[in-house]
């Protein structure tokens, strides 16, 4: 049975896929999620000031407002394990997918902001299950040669969804004369640009109903024919599928049941393994990220350049988080996730220093000295470029292969949870934090990307080419 288990192990391993294009299918029809995940957080951007002026509120509350969306994230993560290991992941992007589309309609129609928030933190809700089922669901219909690129697919979905959202965004305001409160439609600008998301939403209901579900789900629940089917369908036809079987089967019931209580474990309240996969979801959002698309238009104010361009400049900015995460998909499994995680770390530490060092600068009128200004704006753009070659794919494809069989779902869900939680810490500490000291927040930022070095080399295992039946 070892040898058996052993042998298709490294068969799957190394087997080219007959099918490739149906999995790369299967694989982009699921990383839909990544892109409204991408989509939804990102066009709130493009509505801000005018949803400010509508209910005339203040800073502090319109801050809460857009806020209160990530809370709906932390908790659409921490259930979706659940939700998806009860009744199956395909379900589980279904029930994300309804929800985006209530909440696209809902954001759009609001009639007071209370309603709005609420409609916001649905949202949110399904970012979250999107944001889980993803990573869980390729993983695990992936043949693992190619798993850490499919993987990928999920932050290319978002890296674009974001892409998508600001042109979008900015070609209704065209539209609309400019003015985010202009008619369009019949309905006002913003109202359009929140409501748009019904279409992604819609296609990816769709898409869900044709692709299969997950054959580790199947084989959870007894389904083992349907389970070999798949595999076959996704691995080709070289593989001995009753082992494969066998050998998940033989994961899962040495894993013994699933539940949140299994996380448990050790004299840290979690096991080990869940909390290299909570460390890796914060020092992915402990660097920064989010800041620097949030407010890549203030860094070009500061080099001078004049507000009402900051779109395009601001789309410089997620042109080169999808190049870096091509990049990131071209050496994924060539080069292993480790030492990516590990380049991507010194390149931040690099670039967030020289944030740090150009904003330690006096502004004249808002700005910059002309050399601090310029280094400001290629040390963010570096910034970003290393982080998208690493963190951004890898952290999505360690956490969604990392965990054993039994744990995935679950332990995932905490991982993502802890996520969007940092992610809340970080956009919402920033405005304070810059009014303290601009330079010093870097510095702080800096500091957690240094870190990320040590804790990646001394807790993470590669998973590359590992079979996930392998991991734990
Ligand atoms: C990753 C992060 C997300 C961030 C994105 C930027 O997906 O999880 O928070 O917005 O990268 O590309």
């Amino acid at each position: 049975m070892a040898s058996t288990s052993q042998a298709s192990t490294s068969g799957a391993r190394t087997a080219h896929p007959d099918h490739l294009g149906h999995v790369i299918f299967i694989a982009a029809a699921a990383a839909m999620g990544g892109f409204l995940f991408g989509y939804d957080s990102s066009v709130i951007n493009g509505a801000v000031e005018a949803i400010r002026d509508r209910y005339d509120v203040g800073s502090a509350v319109l801050a809460q407002v857009i806020a209160v969306a990530l809370i709906g994230c932390a908790i659409g993560a921490a259930t979706a394990g659940r939700i998806a290991d009860r009744i199956g992941r395909i379900r589980c992007m279904q029930i994300a997918a309804v929800l985006f589309t209530v909440s696209a309609i809902g954001s759009a129609l609001p009639f007071a902001l209370w309603d709005l928030a609420m409609w916001r933190v649905i949202g949110g809700f399904a970012i979250g299950m999107a944001s889980v089922i993803g990573p869980a669901y390729i993983a695990e219909v992936s043949p693992p040669a190619y798993r850490g690129r499919l993987g990928s697919f999920q932050q290319a979905a978002i890296v674009i969804g974001i892409a998508v959202s600001q042109l979008v965004n900015w070609g209704l305001l065209n539209a609309a004369g400019g003015d985010q409160r202009g008619e369009l439609m019949g309905l006002e600008a913003w109202q359009v640009m929140l409501g748009v998301m019904v279409i992604p939403a819609i296609l990816y209901g769709l898409l869900s109903f044709a692709i299969p579900e997950s054959p580790r789900f199947l084989v959870s629940v007894g389904k083992h024919e349907r389970a070999k089917q798949i595999l076959e369908e996704v691995e080709g036809k070289d593989v001995d599928f009753d082992a494969r079987i066998a050998e998940i089967e033989h994961a899962m019931h040495r894993e013994e049941k699933s539940s949140f209580k299994d996380l448990l474990g050790g004299s840290f309240f979690f096991k080990p393994i869940v909390w290299v996969g909570i460390g890796l979801s914060v020092f992915q959002q402990f660097v920064g990220i989010n800041v620097a698309f949030y407010y890549s238009a203030t860094l070009w104010q500061s080099v001078g350049v004049d507000p009402s361009q900051s779109f395009f400049y601001s789309f410089t900015t997620s042109i080169i988080n999808i190049v870096g995460t091509v990049i990131a998909m071209i050496f994924v499994d060539r080069i292993g996730r480790k030492p990516l995680a590990l380049i991507g770390s010194v390149g931040m530490v690099i670039g967030l220093a020289l944030e740090a060092w150009a904003f330690s600068f006096d502004l004249v009128d808002g700005k910059l000295p002309a050399t601090q200004g310029w280094v400001a704006l290629i040390a963010a753009h570096l910034f970003v470029l290393f982080f998208a070659l690493s963190w951004g794919v890898v952290v999505w494809v360690f956490l969604g292969e990392m965990f054993p069989n039994r744990l995935r779902a679950a332990a995932l869900g905490v991982a993502a949870a802890a996520q969007w939680i940092a992610n809340w810490a970080i956009t919402a500490s920033f405005p304070s934090l810059a009014e303290w000291n601009l330079s010093g927040t870097y510095v702080i930022y800096t500091i957690f990307a240094a870190l990320s070095i040590p804790f990646v080399l001394k807790f993470v295992k590669e998973t590359k080419g590992k079979a996930l039946e392998e991991m734990g």
